[in-house]
């Protein structure tokens, strides 16, 4: 309870400033929010679209103590090339963080064009050894995260008529791996709840995407985190040494974290309403495509089906009434 009103109370404020104004660096330069960027993806994808013009705001958790070094080194960097690239403080798990957060872009920027839910984390272990704490951080990471980061985005978007959200889910969003059940699961759900708010936004002028990597040799690898009931293992047999075979697999990866970079600038480039709905980068990319082009088959039916084809498409400003 408490929890909620913490963000319905940065939402309020967030929502005044927005009706009444305050300065603005941004008139002309699309603004962007990333979560996650004291790494991998994220960093690269901050560093990308900043040198392409974006106004950005690179999130992270603990800027001034854990994550100080990588913060200060994009603060640098945003210095060193003129980019318009701040550095904010935000843990994807707490109400009241995102809501500081999206007050501070809202306050300096009076917009949020893009929102790009990076942040994440994997439990890389058999689904038996993983308590049900674990399970519940693991999705409040990668899955309530998204919830609460949606939330405090749309009232935004909405006002503004147009704004992208944006996923990065994973191949593991679509299959099941043994070793990342939970990992899998959290993604599952993410991308379930991300295509629904396509349907559901889309007569508003705002895009859901998700974007989908293969395996990238990232830091992930080195923050995954293991079952914490250990004598689960017991019984498994070959199957208990799973996990580290698949880690192995993201770890010899060689293909280059920039190219998920690039496909966000891409779909960010990509007019509104001519964007996919998802997007496959990496290794096993044809088998995923698979799944998704049949999937887009069936959901267009399901739509049909329940008589709301029109109401989940995508409008313009000048298709709006
Ligand atoms: N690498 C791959 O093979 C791969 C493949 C498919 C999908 N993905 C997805 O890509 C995204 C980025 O991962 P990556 O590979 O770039 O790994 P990474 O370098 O570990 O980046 C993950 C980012 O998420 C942040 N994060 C974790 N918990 C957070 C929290 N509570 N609040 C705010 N930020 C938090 C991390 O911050 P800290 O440094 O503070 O922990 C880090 O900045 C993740 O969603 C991941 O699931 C990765």
């Amino acid at each position: 309870m408490f929890r909620l009103s913490v963000q319905s109370f940065f939402l309020s404020h967030t929502l005044s400033l927005l009706a009444f104004g305050s300065r603005s660096t941004s008139a002309l330069t699309q603004v962007v929010l990333i979560t996650g960027t004291s790494s991998g993806f994220g960093r690269l994808i901050a560093e990308t679209l900043a040198r392409k013009k974006f106004h950005v705001f690179a999130s992270m958790r603990d800027v001034d103590t854990r994550n100080a070094v990588r913060a200060r080194e994009l603060e640098q960097l945003a210095k060193r090339e003129s980019l318009i690239l701040e550095v904010i403080e935000l843990d994807v798990t707490q109400d009241a963080s995102v809501g500081q957060a999206v007050t501070e872009v809202l306050a300096k920027s009076r917009r949020i064009d893009v929102l790009i839910n990076n942040a994440g984390y994997g439990i890389m272990d058999l689904c038996e050894t993983v308590t049900v704490a674990q399970a519940q951080r693991q999705f409040d990471v990668n899955f309530f995260s998204v919830v609460r980061m949606n939330r405090a985005a749309l009232p935004i978007m909405k006002r503004q008529g147009s704004g992208l959200l944006l996923y990065v889910s994973s191949g593991a969003g679509r299959l099941a791996i043994p070793g990342m059940g939970f990992y899998c699961a959290s993604k599952f759900a993410m991308e379930a709840l991300a295509e629904t708010y396509r349907y559901e936004v889309a007569s508003q002028g705002i895009d859901s995407v998700i974007l989908e990597p293969g395996p990238y040799a990232t830091p992930i690898a080195d923050k995954l985190a293991k079952g914490e009931d250990q004598q689960r293992r017991a019984g498994y047999g070959e199957m208990a040494h799973v996990p580290w075979k698949v880690l192995e697999g993201i770890r010899s990866s060689r293909a280059n974290p920039q190219e998920i970079a690039d496909k966000v600038l891409q779909i960010i480039e990509t007019p509104a309403g001519q964007r996919q709905l998802r997007y496959r980068v990496g290794r096993g990319g044809p088998g995923v495509e698979r799944i998704n082009a049949l999937a887009d088959e069936v959901q267009a039916q399901l739509l049909e089906a329940y008589g709301i084809a029109a109401a989940a498409k995508f409008k313009l400003p000048n298709e709006r009434e």
